[in-house]
């Protein structure tokens, strides 16, 4: 069941200090949630937190951290308890990208794909989920995305961790039926936020190519993100557009699919 706010209740945010993690911290905090925020740019999640304290009246902690540091679960989960705060709603928001041909990217930045956005993922949920099991409640938000429904030739990387992340997050559900803490798949389509200039290679030349109607805000994808955990919904996919290319890209034929993505990328190098 998703909790209700309370005094020392609060929802964990990664990735809090832009976009998505930043709008669902809002969308938190205007429900009335206190939020432990962390990313690791520190200045950020501080505007953030006198915001989100001044505006809505909650306690904003701030815990900065680099999520690629197997350390951080430890010490996210350190700090929650030496501010008393009990975490019952997680979100698993914090991740980065890349754009172009595996074998012309430093791999280091490919393991700090797979270690932000599945092993930190992975790993907070196995911190922080048996105080959960054991209040039985909790929620459990992943961020994924309409990557995570197909293989994606120039981003195999980036759309293989949001692949891992909707099928965890989805066996997960159904393993915490019945305990009073569930989990959600939040996949969003593009949505405009950093990531599409940090993401290098083609991504901004992709972005100026996508129609309007294929993008969202942070806060329209926040919301409905929200709504759903709320809801105890397994994934949600924001927008009817993202909900029909999510259907396409698991059943159209991966060749047809490949050799689609592959084009569009190269159409955008040229
Ligand atoms: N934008 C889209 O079109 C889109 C679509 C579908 C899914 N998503 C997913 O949405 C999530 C949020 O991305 P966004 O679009 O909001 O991008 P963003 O504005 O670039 O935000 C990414 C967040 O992740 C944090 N982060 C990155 N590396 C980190 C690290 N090593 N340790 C801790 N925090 C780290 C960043 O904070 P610091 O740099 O301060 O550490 C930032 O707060 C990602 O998981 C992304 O895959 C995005």
């Amino acid at each position: 069941m998703f909790p209700l706010p309370t005094e020392h209740g609060a929802a964990l945010v990664t990735g809090a200090s832009s976009g998505l993690g930043l709008a669902i911290a809002k969308s938190l905090a205007r429900r009335g949630y206190n939020v432990l925020l962390t990313a690791r740019r520190a200045d950020r999640l501080e505007a953030l937190a006198v915001e989100l304290e001044t505006d809505y009246a909650v306690r904003a902690l701030v815990v900065p951290c680099d999520l690629s540091d197997r350390s951080a679960p430890d010490q996210l989960a350190q700090a929650a308890e030496d501010h008393s705060l009990d975490i019952n709603v997680l979100v698993n928001n914090a991740g980065l990208g890349s754009t172009g041909l595996f074998q012309q990217s430093e791999i280091a930045l490919q393991l700090a794909i797979v270690r932000v956005k599945v092993e930190a993922a992975v790993a907070l949920t196995g911190r922080f989920l048996p105080a959960m099991l054991q209040r039985e409640r909790g929620a459990i938000l992943n961020v994924s995305s309409t990557t995570g429904f197909q293989p994606l030739a120039n981003n195999a990387t980036y759309a293989a961790a949001n692949a891992f992340l909707l099928s965890f997050t989805e066996g997960l559900h159904t393993d915490l039926a019945g305990t009073g803490v569930s989990a959600t798949a939040l996949c969003p389509g593009p949505v405009k936020t950093e990531l599409w200039n940090e993401s290098g290679g083609t991504a901004a030349a992709i972005a100026a190519g996508l129609p309007d109607v294929l993008w969202m805000t942070p806060y329209e994808v926040a919301e409905a993100g929200v709504e759903g955990l709320r809801a105890g919904k397994r994934v949600v996919i924001p927008g009817t557009l993202n909900r029909l290319g999510a259907i396409g890209g698991q059943h159209a034929p991966r060749s047809l699919l490949l050799r689609l993505t592959a084009a569009i990328t190269a159409a955008a190098d040229s």
